[in-house]
């Protein structure tokens, strides 16, 4: 990895915005009409980069689960996939603890008009002072901290004392907001609901009674359908159900591009085993996930698997068993980390949760486990499982990716490549005629078609024949591709064509009849 890619502080967000919207990897939703805050769009090969990532994932969770290693039992491990529904009945979220529990406590200011994380604003204070005016809140590693701080500063000299903004209580007379002049301008902190709410069927009326909410993960779909996989396939504990799908969340605060969105795609595994192999499951399954990203191009020291402090628990978590997050330093949250994809142990509190609410037997018999029968069988035991849960963040996955793959290189006419694992480069390669005449257009042709046919399935097969040679591999530069393939006129005499490398822009000649083995190993095929 080069010097410029594994230090994502020294990466602009800006730049790397601005190249997603260029070369149309990702644009702001709605942009004609001004956007929507929260919403993006991904363009020809954004989306294509999106779905060799979900592909992987697919491939390497469903289709050959952990890519054939075994599980701790020594026994391959079985994942099945679902596809359910984004509006479920309502009562789905209740027993989840969503509508009760998927509350943020927010505080918002009366005078910006700016809504925060109750959890997230910080507070200074004289040293000794909290209960005197001025208070000055901030919101970490935000204009408002730098602001505030230099208030504070001027006011107190050394003589501070910072603090959860929550440790006050909920009376800010004395506090002043991180983005207001006037002191006192925050409101108590209140619960705010991250559900997005919709109303079925054609009436008119938007009573509760025809209120639906639009899933905010798709976990629960794989919960609800616990039984049916269980008693439609021939799945035996421990085994997964895996799906991929959007969630919606009315994020309070949507920012950095696509990091905290308020539509985006999870990639989760709920996968079931008993309660005393929960442990032994859970490690096998964060180290795996943890492995799986470096080996889809997050290699370098920019991931880390961090375990959670017991006070970070989400509700559904089992205290002292276990979540840990993958997280990404993304040029944003440098020199910190943002999680990519959440490993939990949740215990047996979802199928319980939902056998309490909808009434039906959640429980599963287990034909391996209990007493032995005189015959030295065991007789079989009923028991609700436990669930390791990794989750992960599909629209994260490809802004770590692509922040990782952006590489300036003042060499370049580019001024800057995109250094994609060839698994999810959304173009596989490029076939250029070297000028579009004398022949070459039709061999670039026939070369191009060869190839779509062998690895269309994969990603995209450019061919271009307009620009300067130079342009062109400028431009596959930007786009990540990591073989350009060029005909030229020593092809028509000799059969040989240029190969040029990506990531060292080095080229050199092979039989045109090789081409297709080359590309199939860059490929790991
Ligand atoms: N079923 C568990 C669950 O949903 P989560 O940690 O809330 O857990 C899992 O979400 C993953 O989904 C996160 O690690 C992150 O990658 C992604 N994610 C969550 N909220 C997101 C948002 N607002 N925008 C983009 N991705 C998000």
């Amino acid at each position: 990895m080069s010097e410029a890619s594994s230090n994502n502080a020294n990466k602009s967000m800006d730049d790397i915005m601005a190249l997603c919207k260029r070369r149309g990897f990702i644009y702001q939703a709605s942009e004609i009409y001004g956007g929507i805050n929260g919403f993006w769009d991904y363009g020809p090969l954004g989306a294509q980069l999106k779905k060799n990532l979900r592909d992987a994932w697919w491939q390497d969770v469903v289709m050959n689960p952990c890519v054939g290693r075994p599980g701790p039992d020594g026994e391959p491990v079985e994942i099945v996939p679902v596809d359910t529904c984004i509006i479920q009945n309502p009562k789905v979220w209740e027993a989840s603890g969503h509508v009760g529990g998927f509350n943020d406590p927010m505080i918002d200011c009366r005078e910006s008009k700016a809504r925060y994380r109750a959890d997230h604003v910080r507070a200074i204070s004289g040293k000794g002072k909290r209960n005197e005016a001025p208070i000055f809140a901030f919101l970490t590693d935000t204009p408002s901290e730098t602001k505030q701080r230099k208030a504070a500063a001027k006011k107190f000299g050394n003589e501070i004392e910072e603090f959860d903004l929550l440790e006050l209580g909920t009376d800010f007379a004395n506090v002043l907001g991180p983005d207001a002049d006037t002191l006192g301008t925050l409101t108590e902190p209140r619960a705010f609901n991250l559900m997005f709410k919709t109303f079925v069927g054609a009436t008119s009326a938007q009573t509760d009674e025809n209120a639906a909410y639009l899933r905010p993960e798709t976990a629960q779909g794989i919960f609800i359908n616990f039984k049916n996989v269980v008693d439609t396939t021939r799945v035996s504990v421990p085994f997964g159900i895996a799906q991929t799908g959007k969630a919606f969340r009315n994020e309070v605060t949507p920012r950095n591009f696509t990091f905290r969105s308020r539509e985006f795609e999870q990639m989760e595994i709920e996968f079931f085993c008993h309660a005393d192999d929960a442990k032994t499951w859970f490690t096998f399954w964060r180290d795996w996930r943890y492995q799986w990203w470096q080996e889809i191009g997050l290699a370098g020291d920019n991931l880390i698997l961090r375990n959670h402090d017991s006070d970070e628990l989400a509700h559904y978590a089992k205290e002292g068993e276990g979540t840990s997050d993958i997280e990404y330093r993304f040029p944003f949250t440098a020199p910190g980390f943002g999680e990519l994809e959440g490993i939990a142990h949740r215990g047996n509190f979802d199928l319980t949760q939902h056998e309490e609410h909808s009434k039906k037997k959640m429980q599963y018999f287990d034909t391996t486990r209990g007493e032995l029968a005189p015959n030295g069988q065991p007789k079989g035991e009923w028991y609700t499982p436990h669930c390791i849960e990794p989750s992960a963040g599909l629209d994260r996955g490809v802004l770590a990716i692509i922040c990782e793959a952006y590489t300036p290189d003042e060499s370049r006419a580019s001024k800057v490549y995109m250094k994609f694992h060839p698994r999810v480069a959304p173009i596989k390669a490029a076939v250029f005629p070297l000028v579009n005449k004398d022949g070459m257009p039709e061999k670039a042709a026939e070369l191009h078609q060869e190839l779509v046919k062998k690895f269309g399935h994969l990603g995209a097969i450019e061919t271009d024949a307009k620009q300067s040679i130079g342009k062109r591999y400028a431009r596959m530069d930007e786009a990540g591709c990591p073989i350009c393939f060029t005909i030229d006129g020593d092809t028509l005499t000799d059969g040989t064509i240029t190969v040029r490398d990506r990531d060292t822009a080095e080229q050199k000649r092979i039989p045109m009849a090789q081409a297709s083995a080359y590309l199939a190993e860059v490929l790991g095929m």
